[in-house]
């Protein structure tokens, strides 16, 4: 019966886990199973994924969250993907496996050839099409690089033999047993042969990117029906409802739908999106200019700046250098001191993302002295994350944006009062953390939900939003000035491009 179906999988396939978690119709979550999978760093600046992994795990944690629901594939209305945007996976259509491992959004092997790119002067055209700038980054020349590594690919790739996709569409292509091959427009926005405007791939793209159109998904609006699982991976079809990359997912499951609102999420990187409405607003900072999403054929827009490292640099700190044991640890050490005793971690550890944009940066701690202690250096960790922040939320406002009135964060991270409090002093706007904090996955099953009735309309989601902490800036301007001037000096000895 078509009324019991009120319940919505969504699966986030993050950059370091995948989740499942099975939201009811007040956009609760009912059931979640999660896991970790491994990271591969065959040289340095290089992170790859294994495709196999991601498709095993997902899987999993699907049914699992389904089992532990209690209400069976039977009571999931439909699914929803949201995912870690730009990673690439190439595969064969006929067998269905990956020719390479998935290059990873972090992975900087390609920044020599941006950098010719850039220099023979096609940055401002690729741009004004894509909203984004000649990076590592994006998807295109990691697609380029596996047609070129992998022997044969490039000629059984115009054979229209092999089929390129980010991450929601190889787990569609799984999850349909092959039978489609499609992705929506915030993934596509962020390949660099996409033109957000005319909301198409572009053939000169794919031309001065080295990229056979024939690899390339169908493109659709995020909420709609791509397809159903294929027999016997679940107990019955589900239909795959709605699509959007990580970001942007978040975006909507902060309910932030209209011109000027703004969110953070704190996952491996740090990613804030300004929603501009129908009008795609070129940054003159550096900023991307990104699909949002598109519901019913209209596209809304968002500027985005990305930071790559933020729970990495945490992740880090655990996994790395054995600082810490649990994550959660460095909310406690940052109050146990009361500044960073001039301590200044610039977290570069795979380039410099926005406003900057620079891939052959690396990770520096400045201001060391014999006085420094762990606490201190997590401090810094954290610190540098509320820093890279104020320097989106500034490119924003330089840009002639007025400084969103709040921000809404979420995320991991976003867990942490003290960080919480700390971007609302250096940023100088309210930070609201809402009561879910998994929003990236209940945007996804919004999406999903959208489409086949579980919600009628976006009013119906916006409703569902409540904030349960806000945090006001409380610091001292003189304070503020000092602490940021100090980023200021270490970023700028960080910077490779001067
Ligand atoms: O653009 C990369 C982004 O989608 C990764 O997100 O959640 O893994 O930090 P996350």
């Amino acid at each position: 019966m078509a009324d019991t179906k009120n319940h919505v999988l969504a699966i986030d396939q993050g950059t370091t886990s995948t989740r499942a978690i099975v939201f009811d119709r007040d956009a609760r979550p009912v059931a979640t199973a999660q896991t970790e999978f491994a990271q591969h760093y065959p040289e340095g600046g290089w992170v790859e994924h294994d495709p196999e992994d991601i498709w095993r795990d997902t899987l999993q944690v699907a049914r699992e969250a389904i089992a532990r629901s209690g209400v069976g594939a039977a009571g999931v209305a439909a699914i929803g993907i949201t995912n870690q945007r730009e990673t690439v996976v190439v595969w064969d259509r006929a067998s269905g496996e990956p020719i390479h491992r998935a290059i990873v959004w972090q992975d900087r092997r390609t920044a020599k050839l941006c950098a010719e790119l850039k220099a023979a002067g096609h940055e401002p055209a690729v741009r004004a099409k894509t909203g984004l700038l000649i990076d590592p980054y994006f998807s295109a020349t990691k697609l380029a690089w596996i047609l070129d590594h992998v022997e044969g690919a490039r000629e059984r790739a115009e054979r229209g033999e092999l089929a390129f996709g980010t991450i929601d569409s190889f787990l569609l292509w799984r999850l349909t047993g092959g039978q489609v091959h499609a992705t929506d427009v915030t993934n596509a926005g962020r390949t660099l042969l996409y033109d957000i405007r005319a909301q198409r791939w572009d053939e000169e793209l794919c031309r001065l990117f080295d990229v056979p159109m024939a690899l390339l998904p169908e493109v659709h609006d995020n909420s709609r029906i791509f397809g159903h699982t294929a027999a016997g991976l679940f107990d019955e079809a589900i239909p795959i409802a709605g699509i959007a990359g990580d970001q942007q997912a978040a975006l909507i499951g902060q309910a932030c739908f209209d011109v000027g609102m703004a969110k953070s999420t704190y996952g491996t990187g740090c990613f804030l999106l300004l929603n501009t409405g129908t009008e795609a607003i070129e940054s003159e900072h550096r900023l991307l200019t990104t699909p949002a999403y598109r519901l019913d054929g209209t596209m809304t827009y968002a500027l985005e700046g990305s930071i790559f490292v933020a729970g990495a640099a945490v992740k880090w700190l655990r996994d790395g250098i054995g600082v810490i044991t649990h994550a959660r640890e460095t909310n406690d050490m940052a109050t146990q001191v009361p500044d960073s005793h001039g301590v200044y971690m610039v977290p570069a550890f795979v380039g410099l993302g926005a406003p900057h944009w620079d891939p052959d940066a690396r990770g520096a701690i400045f201001g060391l002295t014999l006085g420094a202690t762990q606490a201190h250096l997590a401090r810094a960790a954290l610190e540098a994350v509320g820093y890279q922040t104020m320097d989106l939320t500034a490119a924003m406002i330089a840009d002639g944006g007025a400084a969103p009135a709040t921000i809404r964060v979420d995320g991991g991270m976003a867990a942490n009062d003290w960080l919480c409090q700390f971007l609302a002093d250096l940023l100088e706007v309210a930070v609201e953390r809402p009561v879910h904090l998994e929003t990236t996955a209940l945007g996804a099953a919004f999406l999903a939900g959208l489409a086949t009735g579980v919600w009628a309309d976006l009013d119906a989601v916006r409703a569902t939003w409540a904030r349960r902490d806000c945090f006001e800036p409380r610091m001292a301007a003189a304070d503020r000035e000092r602490l940021v001037a100090g980023w200021q000096v270490a970023v700028a000895k960080t910077l490779t491009t001067g």
